[in-house]
C-alpha cells in the first residue's frame, strides 16, 4: 500500500501557546486536523469560560483562511473552580473538556490542583453532565522518581478518584507506561487515553545516550523500551480506547538548551506523518484511521470529520529549525527524513 486515505483527523491534545507564537504554530495543525483539544496552560492559565472565549478567538485569528479548523477549549482547573462556571461553559459550547494538571506536574501548572479533594465539587458535576476531564497523570512528591510518577499517579489518584465517580469520563493524557495502558484497557468505556508520536518514536535512551538531548526531554518523560513497545501495540491494536494527542508544546530552541531546560516537543508540522510511520512498522495501516479520525470523536461524543486526507508513501526531509513568528522552534525529528507525506486534502 502506498497511499491511505483516512477522514481527516483532529488532535485530542495540542499547546497552541499565545502572542507570536500562537500566530506561528496554529496553522500547522489546522492544516492537516479538523478539531483540537487545545490546553489551557497559558500564563496566566485559562481558567474561566470568559478567559477560553477570549483565547478561542485569538486562536481563530490566527488560523488560516479556509482550513475549516475548530479550537475546542479546555478549562484550567485550580483549587478553587466555580464548579457552577465549568457547567455553564460547557452548556454554553465554550468548554468542551476541563483540565486536571497536579499543581507543580509540568509546563505552567504551577496554579494547578494541589489536592483531587480539593475539586471533588467540579468533578461531581462533571460527571452528572457527562464533561470529559483531561488528565496530566503524574505526581509530584518529591519521594517518587521521575519514571515512576505515572504509574504512581494511577495507584493513588486515578483508581480512587473512580472508586469515588465511577461515571467520570476521564482521558488519560500523554500514556507513557504499559501501567496506564493495562489500566485503561481493564477500565470501562468512560477511560480512555491519548498517546503521543514521541512516545511511539522513543524511549528514555534517546534523552539520555551519547549526551544530553532537550529536544527528546517532554513530560511524562520517556520510558524504558518496554514501555514503548506497550505503547505501540495500545495504539495500533484497534481497541478504539486509545487515540491522536499529539501534545505538540513548543518551546524557544534557547529554552530548551538550556540549563534547566522547558519540558516539551513540538511535533506540530510532521505528527500526522510521525505517527502512520508507527503504524506501517507495526504493519496496521488498516487500523490507523480508527486511530486518528475515528475514536476520539467517538469518545467526545462528537462526528468525524467530513473530509478526508491521502497521504503518500515518499521521503519527506525534516528540517533542523522552523521559524514561529519569529521564535526559532527545533521539530519533532529535526534533520531525519519521515517516509510518509501528505498528498492531498478533500
Ligand atoms: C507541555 C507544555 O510545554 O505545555 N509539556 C510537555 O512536556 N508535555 C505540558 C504538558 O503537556 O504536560
Ligand atoms: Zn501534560
Ligand atoms: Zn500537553
Amino acid at each position: 500500500m502506498n497511499t491511505i486515505t483516512i477522514r481527516r483527523p483532529d488532535d485530542w491534545h495540542v499547546h497552541l501557546r499565545d502572542g507570536d507564537v500562537l500566530t506561528g504554530v496554529t496553522p500547522y495543525t489546522a492544516r492537516v486536523f479538523g478539531r483540537a483539544i487545545v490546553m489551557p496552560n497559558l500564563v496566566p492559565p485559562v481558567t474561566t469560560a470568559a478567559m477560553a472565549d477570549d483565547y478561542r478567538r485569538r486562536i481563530m485569528a490566527a488560523v488560516p483562511a479556509g482550513s475549516g479548523f475548530t479550537p475546542l477549549m479546555t478549562c484550567y482547573l485550580t483549587d478553587s473552580t466555580s464548579p457552577v462556571d465549568v457547567a455553564d461553559g460547557h452548556a454554553a459550547g465554550i468548554f468542551t473538556a476541563a483540565k486536571l494538571y497536579p499543581a507543580g506536574a509540568t509546563t505552567n501548572s504551577a496554579s494547578g490542583v494541589t489536592a483531587i479533594r480539593n475539586i471533588y465539587p467540579v468533578l461531581e458535576v462533571m460527571q452528572r453532565i457527562g464533561m470529559v476531564l483531561c488528565v496530566h497523570g503524574e505526581v509530584t512528591d518529591p519521594e517518587i522518581d521521575i519514571f515512576d510518577r505515572e504509574a504512581v499517579f494511577i495507584d493513588r489518584v486515578l483508581a480512587p478518584l473512580l472508586r469515588d465517580m465511577p461515571g467520570l469520563r476521564v482521558v488519560m493524557e500523554h500514556a507513557t507506561t504499559s501501567q496506564a495502558v493495562q489500566f485503561v484497557e481493564g477500565a470501562g468505556d468512560n477511560i480512555a487515553a491519548t498517546i503521543t508520536p514521541q512516545h511511539l518514536h522513543i524511549n528514555r535512551n534517546a534523552m539520555l545516550v551519547g549526551g544530553i538531548r532537550p529536544h527528546a526531554y517532554c513530560l511524562p518523560v520517556a520510558k524504558r523500551e518496554e514501555h514503548r513497545q506497550a505503547l505501540r501495540r495500545a495504539a495500533t491494536g484497534g481497541s478504539g480506547k486509545f487515540f491522536l494527542g499529539t501534545d505538540s508544546a513548543p518551546h524557544a530552541k534557547h529554552m530548551k538548551e538550556s540549563g534547566c531546560g522547558c519540558a516539551g516537543i513540538f511535533n506540530a508540522p510532521h505528527a500526522l506523518e510521525s505517527y502512520l510511520t508507527v503504524f506501517d512498522q507495526e504493519d496496521a495501516l488498516d487500523r490507523f484511521e480508527r486511530f486518528a479520525s475515528l475514536a476520539g470523536p467517538a469518545f467526545y461524543r462528537l462526528p468525524v470529520n467530513e473530509g478526508t486526507i491521502t497521504l503518500v508513501r515518499s521521503e519527506q526531509p525534516v528540517p533542523q529549525v522552523l521559524d514561529a513568528a519569529g521564535t526559532t522552534i527545533v521539530p519533532f525529528h529535526a534533520g531525519e527524513t519521515i517516509g510518509w507525506k501528505i498528498l492531498s486534502m478533500n
